[in-house]
């Protein structure tokens, strides 16, 4: 079978699809026809050695597909069953992923498995970041950034859900007409790409929209570009949610920087710790692919690459003029 491999670390041109033998699922695992991958940036973080990782990598955590065959040890599983998933044990950019049976969740009947592969983890990621990390409610205004992006798109949803008031980012006007889509006025989308400087034209926009109080919690996914921007734009005691950096990581922080902007909270997320147990991954699973199989969570898949085309995904996300999900189909 087909299988996209990191031979080391490096930019997209190390991405190679290699023949690899068709494994038996060990026990605890199922092996599954993946029909869709998810692309994520923190796939790319793995490939160009950002996060540590041995070398040759199979690439991929997320996918969707049907159960070939099942483990020992494995019950409430079997053969024809439709899942999805935001870990894959051998690598999801491949034609067949083995998957550990407890991190999979089913897809539902109504729900596309193309579309079910664009949500375990940008979906669960918005879902915690909304309802666990920061648990908005009506009277909070939340700032998210790459609104047209994957989280991004998916977060505003669910915050506007909850009854939040959402001001939203954008990196250029032409991701504009996305985010209004969701229900976001214009007035309170920013373009980052009008503006000069973001460390004192983002807080300024912010704090225009929001009487000078600046927002109660920034999810900030876009890291070194924005961090000190978001420091700037909360109110006081507010929280910032650091979850990625799709600009590059954060410099190390003076402590004395919360202080300095008001007492401030300050967190640095990742999707594991919330779906840590089986009961928390098929809650949150369930949520968010109940959701959109109900037809109450929009999903935009903005590009679909075949398999072999996993290095123009990487750069194609990379270049941070996406908007939605990437998929790789095998
Ligand atoms: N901690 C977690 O649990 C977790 C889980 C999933 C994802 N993440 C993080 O969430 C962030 C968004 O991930 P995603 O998969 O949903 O991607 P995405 O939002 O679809 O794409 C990233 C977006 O970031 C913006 N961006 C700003 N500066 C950029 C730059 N220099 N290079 C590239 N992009 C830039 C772009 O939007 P604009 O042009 O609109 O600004 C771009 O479309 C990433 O940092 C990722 O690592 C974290």
């Amino acid at each position: 079978m087909r299988a996209i491999t990191a031979v080391r670390p490096g930019g997209p041109e190390v991405l190679e699809v290699l023949e690899t033998e068709l494994a038996a699922p060990a026990a605890g695992q199922v092996r599954v026809k993946v029909v869709a991958a998810g692309v994520n940036f923190i796939d790319t973080y793995r490939r160009a050695g950002v996060y540590r990782t041995s070398f040759p990598h199979q690439v991929g955590l997320e996918g969707a597909g049907v159960v070939e065959a099942v483990g020992a040890d494995v019950t409430g599983l079997h053969v024809g069953q439709r899942v999805a998933w935001a870990s894959s044990e051998s690598g999801s950019y491949a034609e067949v992923a083995l998957v550990g049976a407890d991190k999979t969740l089913p897809v539902p009947d109504e729900l596309d498995l193309e579309v079910a592969a664009a949500l375990p983890l940008q979906g669960m990621t918005a879902d915690y970041l909304t309802h666990s990390t920061y648990p908005l409610g009506p009277g909070d205004v939340a700032v998210i950034y790459a609104a047209a992006g994957g989280v991004g798109g998916l977060a505003v949803q669910m915050a506007l859900a909850a009854g939040a008031r959402v001001i939203a980012t954008v990196g250029s006007a032409a991701k504009i007409p996305a985010v209004a889509a969701l229900g976001v006025p214009e007035a309170d989308i920013v373009n980052l790409g009008a503006l000069s400087d973001l460390t004192v034209a983002l807080p300024r926009e912010i704090l225009e929209r929001t009487g000078a109080r600046g927002a109660d919690v920034v999810y900030d996914g876009i890291g070194r570009a924005t961090f000190h921007a978001t420091l700037a734009s909360l109110r006081p005691r507010g929280t910032a949610v650091l979850f990625g950096g799709a600009s590059g990581q954060v410099e190390p922080l003076d402590p004395q920087e919360l202080n300095a902007h008001g007492s401030l909270y300050l967190t640095r997320p990742k999707l594991d710790d919330y779906t840590a147990s089986r009961a928390e991954l098929f809650e949150r699973g369930a949520r968010v692919l109940g959701a959109a199989g109900a037809g109450k969570l929009r999903v935009n898949v903005g590009q679909r690459f075949a398999l072999d085309q996993a290095a123009a995904a990487h750069r194609a996300i990379e270049s941070g003029t996406t908007q939605g999900k990437i998929l790789l189909l095998p």
